[in-house]
């Protein structure tokens, strides 16, 4: 299967040496080829450049058989890398949404029997069939949005049982659509009703029953916890993180949503892949992050939705630090995978420029869920996830133009969806 895209306006994020991610000032620069073609064979890209050095594929062996797409002004752009999302749960939370309108706190909600309990409860009512029905329509959406990883988290579960049934639904996913899947056992999201009190105990279940079971059906890559203010500590989550690791999950955590938690710090001493969501980050926590192999994630989606304070972004980035973006895709504080979005509030609450966040939400994100040697940048040799915009003046104009699908068509493994 060869597939050839010509007459691309322009062709975005192209690595002649693929990098392992874009830090500091660097995330500035975007490189493009204008007036560019994209060769793809089978799953992967094989080549790019000018078209006026465009080989004459016509004439050679083995190409009689190409499909040719003329992009005539449309861009092709890397596909989304959506390192964080909680996208498999049951039903939806738009009550406490109208609830939290009316003024309603967070404390209020929970108490009202709301938040992640809340989804819990749906969780255990669902069966794994229903789940996975409701998660792939996401799934769809995401890919029409032009998403072509992400990363999905179990934590709605919060008993052995259910947790184990969303990692198997994820499985499933992971198994059933073309999209570039992770997954990360986030047992520790949120302490289960019948556990208030007794804290410890259900640190110790997540510990010494699931964290065995899943890793016995393989069914994580990464080991996540929600180490804040309220949830868990910096001393239980380097507990829980000690216990993944024994099993080969990398951390990749929740941190500093809610306060100077401590989880940047427990994130980088145990080598996390990323330490997400950053709120409050300040001098010492970039320190830490500093000369440290864990991307910054930012979930710019979370913060609108729930009206928070923003993450510090510039000041990472003029610490010279990575910056990556995800969507959080969750009921409660995030209902959304629109990647494209996520940009246009990373550019208008955080002030990142559209390459910065172009670069946030591709090299980078693939970085903070492990995939940047397959995915994140159009290289040669890396797989063929990509989309081709409609007709758009320019690069800038995806975030700028924040509500519009700007999506023509989108290619997953080398093939048209
Ligand atoms: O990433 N911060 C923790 N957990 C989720 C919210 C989950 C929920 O409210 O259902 C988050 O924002
Ligand atoms: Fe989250």
């Amino acid at each position: 299967m060869k597939l050839l895209i010509s007459n691309i306006k322009t062709l975005v994020q192209v690595e002649e040496i693929p990098r392992k991610w874009v830090a500091g000032t660097d995330m500035a620069n975007l490189n493009c080829i204008d007036n560019a073609y994209l060769l793809i064979e089978d799953e992967k890209i094989s080549d790019f450049g000018k078209m006026e050095n465009m080989p004459n594929y016509d004439e050679m062996e083995g190409f009689d058989h190409v499909e040719e797409i003329d992009a005539t002004g449309r861009m092709v752009f890397p596909s989304f890398c959506d390192s964080h999302t909680h996208l498999v749960y049951a039903g939806s939370r738009e009550i406490e949404y109208t609830d939290k309108i009316k003024g309603l706190s967070y404390e209020e909600i929970a108490k009202r029997g709301g938040g992640i309990l809340n989804s819990a409860k749906r969780m255990h009512d669902a069966t794994e069939d229903e789940l996975y029905e409701a998660a792939m329509e996401r799934i769809h959406e995401i890919i029409s949005m032009g998403t072509g990883a992400v990363e999905i988290k179990s934590g709605y579960g919060l008993t052995v049982e259910d947790e184990l049934k969303m990692l198997r639904v994820i499985k499933r996913i992971k198994e059933t659509t073309p999209l570039t899947v992770k997954s990360s056992f986030l047992g520790a999201h949120a302490v289960p009703a019948e556990y208030r009190g007794r804290q410890g105990e259900y640190v110790d279940l997540v510990i010494n029953e699931m964290i065995p079971m899943v890793a016995a059906e393989e069914l994580a890559d990464y080991i996540d916890v929600f180490c804040d203010e309220g949830f868990f500590t910096v001393e239980e989550t380097d507990r829980i993180l000690n216990a993944g690791m024994k099993y080969g999950m990398r951390p990749k955590i929740h941190a500093n949503e809610l306060d100077y938690s401590g989880g940047i710090q427990v994130g980088v001493k145990y080598n996390a892949l990323s330490v997400d969501h950053l709120e409050f980050v300040g001098e010492e926590e970039i320190k830490c992050l500093k000369d440290s192999e864990t991307m910054p994630t930012v979930l710019p989606g979370a913060a609108f939705f729930l009206n928070m304070v923003c993450s510090p972004v510039r000041d990472m980035m003029n610490a010279g630090l990575p910056v990556a973006l995800a969507s959080d895709f969750n009921p409660g504080s995030s209902p959304s995978g629109n990647m494209k979005f996520i940009m246009s509030l990373a550019c208008i609450n955080y002030k990142m420029l559209p390459q910065e966040a172009i670069n946030a939400t591709t090299i980078n994100s693939a970085y903070a869920m492990g995939v940047q040697e397959e995915l994140g940048s159009i290289a040669r040799g890396k797989i063929a996830n990509i989309f081709i915009t409609k007709e758009i003046p320019s690069v800038e104009f995806m975030p700028y133009a924040y509500g519009s699908n700007l999506i023509d068509a989108v290619i997953l493994r080398g093939q048209r969806l």
